[in-house]
């Protein structure tokens, strides 16, 4: 591909505002030709804070993958969109990137992963985590030896609740807190053991009347699940919106000779005492009075930035991207939510029969 990749990006509200701040800082090698949001008012927004001009706006998917030439869509939509906008963008014959989780239910991924396929055009999915430098410096020691053979990991994703509101309701976002926070847990470890897992059991809070917290949201607000993979090592993995005090992004492996303790969101170099507070302190942080620890660069230390520039290079030598990045990774990951939510329904430990 000659130049910058052209993207348009659908969505222009949380997630759009991550990736954004990415391409802002990948100028040399994409180019933001398109925004589309049903609220005109977020894309103007958006634009401005990154100092984009000359781009095209609009409030309907279909028209603008219709309209804009270009060379990716990007997809920072609610999880039921996914589908609906990569299948018109493969159409179209655009890559896409897709936000976590892939999709709603594993049929709709399997018809993202299928399209792409017949389309020839690569289908990236944003699990940003793996492009966390602490967590990549993690694993570079674990490589080294530094822990031993490696045994056991502890990951999970929690916060208090999300902003969005598809996320109340199973229809529009698949599940509860394992498919929108604890997929990326489960997208790291899957990724870590080249999707080879072979038996999980989990438990939830169930969804509704019976969460812990949030008795108005249809899917679950706690999950847990413990994983087992092919080569002996285990994990527990977990996702609840009953955390206060900001999210929580943190990681724990054990090995024969040693472990590794990671704090994606509050490992900050910077302690703050501030009496009227600060303007923002880490996200989803209830309050920034007294005691709290400013993020630095908490896009750049959640992976966005890379992320966003490696599907830009991906996209521009026409490659797919590696493991945990694809399209298919997206669907296993989805597949695995799936099978937790099943385990936690149905009292029983299930055995992965595609291995
Ligand atoms: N990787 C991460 O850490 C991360 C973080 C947050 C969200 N996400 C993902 O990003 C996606 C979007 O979540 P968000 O938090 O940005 O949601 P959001 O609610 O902040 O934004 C969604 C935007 O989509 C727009 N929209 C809704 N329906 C539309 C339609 N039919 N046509 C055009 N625009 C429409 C809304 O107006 C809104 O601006 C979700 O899939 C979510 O899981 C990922």
């Amino acid at each position: 591909m000659a130049g910058k990749v052209k993207v348009l990006l659908v969505g222009a509200a949380f997630s759009a505002d991550l990736h954004m701040d990415a391409y802002a800082r990948c100028r040399d090698v994409a180019e933001v030709v398109a925004i589309c949001d049903k609220d005109a008012s977020r894309i103007s927004a958006l634009a401005q804070r990154y100092g984009l001009a000359g781009y095209e706006a609009f409030d309907d998917f279909g028209r603008a993958i219709d309209a804009v030439d270009c060379d990716l869509v990007d997809i920072c939509l609610p999880n039921f969109l996914h589908h609906d906008v990569a299948l018109a963008a493969f159409a179209k014959g655009r890559h896409v990137i897709s936000e976590k989780p892939l999709a709603t239910t594993t049929g709709d991924g399997e018809r993202m992963v299928a399209a792409a396929r017949a389309a020839g055009r690569h289908l990236y999915y944003a699990e940003d985590w793996l492009f966390a430098p602490a967590l990549n410096k993690a694993l570079a020691l674990v490589e080294e030896g530094a822990i031993g053979k490696p045994l056991y990991v502890r990951a999970r994703e929690c916060h208090s609740g999300s902003h969005s509101p598809f996320t109340q309701t199973v229809r529009y976002c698949g599940g509860g807190s394992m498919i929108h926070l604890g997929i990326h847990p489960i997208g790291f470890m899957l990724s870590l053991k080249k999707n080879r897992w072979t038996e999980l059991v989990a438990m939830t809070s169930g969804g509704g009347a019976a969460n812990l917290v949030h008795r108005t949201m249809e899917g679950e607000d706690w999950a847990g699940c413990m994983m087992r993979f092919e080569d002996g090592t285990t994990a527990l993995l977990e996702s609840n919106y009953v955390t206060s005090g900001g999210m929580e992004d943190v990681i724990d492996l054990y090995g024969t000779e040693g472990c590794l303790h990671l704090d994606l969101t509050f490992s900050s170099a910077i302690q703050c005492y501030s009496i009227p507070g600060l303007a923002y302190s880490v996200e989803k942080a209830e309050i920034t009075t007294g005691w709290s620890k400013p993020a630095v660069d908490e896009k750049f230390n959640l992976g966005y930035v890379s992320e966003i520039r490696y599907f830009m290079e991906c996209c521009a030598a026409g490659v797919d991207a590696r493991v945990g990045l694809r399209g298919e990774d997206g669907l296993e990951a989805l597949r695995v939510v799936d099978l937790i939510y099943r385990s936690a329904r149905e009292g029983v430990a299930i055995r992965n029969d595609r291995l």
